[in-house]
């Protein structure tokens, strides 16, 4: 009687132990999306940190009008009017790895090319390259600090976090001031064209700080995400060359497939794009199986049951992209590098809403997404026609989940620029892509 009196004080005491632990948790991961905010806001900024969700706060419940500018900012002739721009800074990307004579690491230079496009094409600045470089090492620095605990002590990486900022919004008010004064010669409005511009129209002229922070949001919602689908995309190209054939060959259908120094810069058009359908099943897939964010946060706004849980108001929630996919009953061999499974025999995401999610759903899904899908649909088409890639390592490297996704030593590859035999994956290559994680 004692023993099991004993026993059930101690199976008490375990479920104590755990709800603290995980109530603790909770709290620590929201005060750490707290603290990234005091890191990365200005202390003159007055808007209100949107409670519980990963918050941007310049849109969402903060402001509805800007909910609509964002979504011109994204608008269909929004996107068209970038894509020139994107391909060419793909192009020119892909160029200089080609040109390079050692391997390159993917994911450190996959990260300078989405800053380079947030910069270029979504922002529209014209830094020359030597100042762009230093921003994008200032940019590192303020990355790497972001969740540092705010302590402000020397050396301290809050205090570099702090440093990074301050340098980045100088470096984006100059950037911004000459933009404002230089508005002769464009061929077309970028995203913070539009921003300015629909800002005035809701009546709402925005101040230097909220521009500087609406910015730098900007690339900090698209730098590390875009970054990480664009490593996973070739790494998955080099371990399956079939499907690269097949990409290839979708391509030859087209007509896109570019032959001998590529006459075709800039030309892709957003149509072109949507009818290359295995192309979307391959972005789709990779961004299934290695969807760069895991999840997000929510505040219950309204109690509710989830399969027989009640679910409190006020309290907070995590949800997970990446245990939904691999979960999902929708998913046959979850595990397996499968485009056609979103091919239209199959459609394997078609029935329900909530089974793939890599943007996240709701109110407060990725408004980037179409722009992120543009760039990885590019970055692919322009691989499979302008490069040859072969891994530089024996193995496949493992996969690190923080803070996004991405291999652990970043995926060492040589580029080369497409030799006289177009297209086809030469025999020695072949043999390497075997390689295996
Ligand atoms: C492959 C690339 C990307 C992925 C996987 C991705 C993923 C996500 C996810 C999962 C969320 C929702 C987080 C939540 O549930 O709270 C989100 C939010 C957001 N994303 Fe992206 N994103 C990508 C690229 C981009 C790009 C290129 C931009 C813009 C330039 C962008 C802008 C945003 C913004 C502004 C939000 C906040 C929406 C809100 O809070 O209402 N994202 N993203």
């Amino acid at each position: 009687m004692l023993f099991e009196g004993l026993e059930l004080v101690s199976a008490l005491a375990t479920l104590a132990a755990c709800l603290v632990s995980v109530t603790l948790l909770l709290a620590v991961s929201q005060q750490l999306w707290q603290l990234r905010w005091a890191a990365t806001r200005d202390k003159s900024c007055k808007l209100p940190i949107p409670k519980g969700s990963m918050g941007f706060p310049l849109i969402g419940e903060t402001g509805h009008w800007l909910l609509q500018v964002f979504s011109k900012i994204f608008s269909h002739e929004a996107l068209q009017s970038y894509l020139p721009k994107i391909q060419l800074v793909i192009q020119d990307t892909l160029r200089a790895w080609s040109s390079h004579p050692e391997a390159i690491n993917v994911y450190q230079e996959t990260q300078k090319l989405t800053f380079r496009m947030a910069i270029r094409v979504l922002l529209g600045f014209s830094i020359p390259e030597e100042d762009l470089g230093h921003l994008f090492e200032v940019y590192q620095q303020f990355v790497e600090n972001v969740f540092s605990l705010p302590v402000d002590l020397p050396f301290s990486g809050y205090r570099r976090g702090i440093q990074a900022r301050q340098i980045l919004q100088k470096g984006l008010e100059k950037a911004i001031r000459e933009k404002l004064q230089c508005t002769q010669g464009k061929d077309y409005s970028d995203a913070l064209d539009i921003l300015i511009e629909s800002s005035k129209e809701h009546g709402k002229e925005m101040t230097m700080q909220e521009l500087k922070d609406g910015t730098l949001e900007l690339i900090f919602a698209a730098y590390a995400t875009t970054a990480s689908a664009s490593t996973s995309l070739i790494m998955q190209l080099l371990k399956h060359p079939a499907v690269l054939e097949k990409l290839r060959e979708e391509l030859r259908a087209q007509g896109i497939l570019h032959s001998g120094g590529c006459p075709c810069e800039g030309t892709l058009r957003l149509d072109t794009l949507s009818g290359l359908h295995y192309l979307d099943c391959v972005i789709k897939e990779v961004m299934r199986l290695f969807t760069p964010i895991s999840g997000g946060y929510r505040t219950v706004l309204q109690t509710f049951e989830l399969d027989g849980f009640q679910i409190p108001k006020g309290w907070s929630v995590m949800y997970s992209i990446r245990d939904t996919h691999d979960t999902a009953p929708v998913f046959k061999d979850v595990n397996v590098f499968d485009p056609d499974r979103f091919g239209q025999a199959r459609s394997e995401d078609k029935d329900g809403r909530f089974h793939y999610l890599p943007f996240g759903g709701g109110v407060r899904t990725c408004l980037g997404k179409h722009l992120a899908k543009l760039f990885l649909k590019v970055l692919a088409v322009e691989l499979a026609s302008t490069s040859r890639f072969e891994l530089a390592t024996r193995t496949f490297p493992r996969i690190t989940l923080v803070p996004v996704l991405h291999p652990v030593d970043g995926l060492s590859v040589k580029f080369f620029g497409l030799d006289s035999n177009q297209n086809k994956i030469l025999p020695e290559t072949e043999a390497m892509l075997s390689a295996t994680v």
